[in-house]
């Protein structure tokens, strides 16, 4: 029996929300999901990724269509369920229209944070999982980086929603010793859960890397542009820590434990693999899994990117007793981004 009984997760129709709710309902939590459909498949029944969610563990998923901006909907949904804990999961993530867009990113981020933290408090729910991103960091001044680099010189939007509600909970749980949150800084998860049933699938427009190359798998797309071939890296292409997205919800649910019976405030932890990756080496290891080749068109440095970039996941260990399971192979092994995942022809 889990300590935390009944889990509100936030952006539970989406890519991570999706894959953590499977692992959620096989840990024995009751799910109670929300989602507004601003970046996720949504018909008539509710959401298509969480019936799947439903399909894969035998479980039922209550769902509500809902948006964090609508304040009177979510209370009613608190009052309705007996939440003991909040997974937040739901925010807008894209960094180019964050750019364009500020001020839809500051109202949907921080405000949808805001209404969730001060329902919560009204309704005495005060432990929360958020989802924070590497991006607060900025560009790394060592690696691998630990969870104490210093934080906030972002050149994007969106990252900067992310430090501004770090700050904010930071305040928060300095003011009232009764919150109890983690705030998981992901790196950047990829692939999909191994049913091939659901995985990546936004209605957005998307730029990462993961997703386009499995467009340019499907024929979707024509080449795979690589943005850089001179960085100061080994193959000269930029490097990141790519974490499967089953890894990552596996790390919610360390947290979940952790929160229930640990009274921290506010806690801070990486979830990557602490493996650097290049765009060159994860393309070839896509190849070989799928048995696809992807053309790839080389041109110039994508604006504000950065040059590497990977974890020390060390304290997730150590304190969660969590760590990542499942390699680069894994991650390449289902499509992702084309609506429903079906498995490549895997070479194993
Ligand atoms: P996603 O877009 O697939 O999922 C987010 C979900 O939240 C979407 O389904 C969207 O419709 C929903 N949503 C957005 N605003 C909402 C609102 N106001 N009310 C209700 N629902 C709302 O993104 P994801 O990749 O699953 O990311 C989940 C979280 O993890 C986000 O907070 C994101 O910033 C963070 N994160 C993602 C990555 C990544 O690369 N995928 C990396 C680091 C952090
Ligand atoms: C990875 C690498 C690109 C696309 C983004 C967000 C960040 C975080 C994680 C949420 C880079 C290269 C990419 C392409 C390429 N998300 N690339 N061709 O840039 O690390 O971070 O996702 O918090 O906030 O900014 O991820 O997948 O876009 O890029 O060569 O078509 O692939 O230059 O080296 P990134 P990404």
């Amino acid at each position: 029996m889990p300590r935390f009984k009944t889990i509100l997760v936030t952006g539970g129709a989406g890519y991570i929300g999706s894959h953590c709710v499977v692992d959620l309902l096989n840990a024995g939590h009751d799910v109670i999901a929300i989602d507004n459909f601003a970046n996720a498949v949504g018909d008539e029944e509710g959401s298509p990724a969480l019936k799947r969610a439903e399909q894969i563990t035998g479980k039922n998923i209550v769902f509500y269509e809902a948006d964090l901006l609508n304040k009177p909907q979510i209370n009613d949904i608190f009052d309705k369920h007996p939440i003991d804990c909040v997974i937040h999961f739901a925010a807008l993530k894209a960094v180019g229209e964050s750019m364009q867009q500020p001020l839809l990113y500051y109202q949907n981020n921080l405000l949808g944070m805001l209404n969730l933290l001060e329902i919560m408090r009204s309704h005495e729910c005060y432990q929360m999982v958020f989802s924070s991103s590497c991006t607060v960091y900025g560009e790394p001044e060592y690696l691998p980086i630990t969870e104490t680099h210093p934080t906030g010189s972002i050149t994007n939007v969106y990252g900067r929603t992310k430090y501004f509600i770090e700050e904010m909970l930071k305040d928060l749980s300095a003011a009232d010793e009764k919150w109890n949150i983690i705030s998981l800084r992901y790196f950047n998860p990829v692939g999909a859960h191994p049913s091939g049933l659901i995985g990546e699938d936004p209605t957005k427009e998307f730029t990462n890397l993961m997703p386009f190359m499995a467009q340019v798998a499907l024929g979707k797309k024509p080449v795979l542009t690589v943005f850089g071939n001179d960085y100061n890296t080994p193959d000269g292409t930029g490097i990141r820590d790519y974490i499967h997205v089953m890894d990552l919800a596996s790390g919610h649910v360390a947290a979940l434990n952790f929160l229930g019976s640990n009274q921290v405030r506010l806690k801070v932890y990486n979830l990557g693999t602490g493996r650097g990756v290049s765009v060159k080496e994860l393309v070839e290891v896509f190849e070989r899994v799928t048995k696809t080749k992807i053309p790839l068109k080389y041109v110039d440095r994508r604006l504000g990117d950065i040059t590497a970039m990977w974890a020390d996941a060390s304290l997730a260990k150590e304190e969660l007793g969590w760590s990542t399971k499942l390699t680069i192979e894994e991650m390449c092994k289902y499509k992702t981004g084309c609506g429903i995942i079906k498995p490549f022809n895997i070479t194993q």
